[in-house]
């Protein structure tokens, strides 16, 4: 697990965090929740006890409702903010999704939309040729 930029990471702090600190401090839950998350369907993808996987898959679950309680205690000590960023989140992907149903190719990928529209020089790109 990254201890990202904690600086408390580890440590019992002599001071209480300041509100920024608290929310890092969040963000580290997250992915600590995150991990254990992988962490537990891995195993129960890993054996086949039946107790074993389902208590597994259980606890799994588990932990996606921690990141939701931690998401939502991000978002009320950033008034809102973060679910903002997170709605923009989703607005992306969604759009993303509608290109890709509408057969789009990738406009990040710029040898993709260099061969659609023009195929027969895909093979004279290069790195420096794609720079603007
Ligand atoms: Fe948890």
């Amino acid at each position: 697990m990254g201890a990202f930029a904690d600086p408390f990471y580890g440590n019992v702090p002599d001071r209480k965090m300041t509100v920024s600190e608290l929310i890092r401090a969040l963000r580290l839950n997250i992915a600590a929740e995150e991990e254990a998350t992988a962490l537990y369907e891995a195993h129960a993808d890993a054996t086949d006890n039946p107790i074993a996987k389902k208590v597994l898959l259980d606890v799994a679950n588990e932990e996606r409702v921690h990141v939701g309680e931690f998401i939502e205690l991000i978002n009320i000590l950033t008034r809102c903010e973060e679910e903002a960023w997170i709605a923009n989140g989703a607005v992306e992907v969604r759009e993303m999704a509608e290109e890709v149903a509408r057969g789009d190719l990738n406009p990040a990928n710029p040898f993709e939309k260099a061969e659609k529209e023009s195929p027969e020089c895909i093979n004279e790109l290069t790195v420096g040729s794609l720079k603007p």
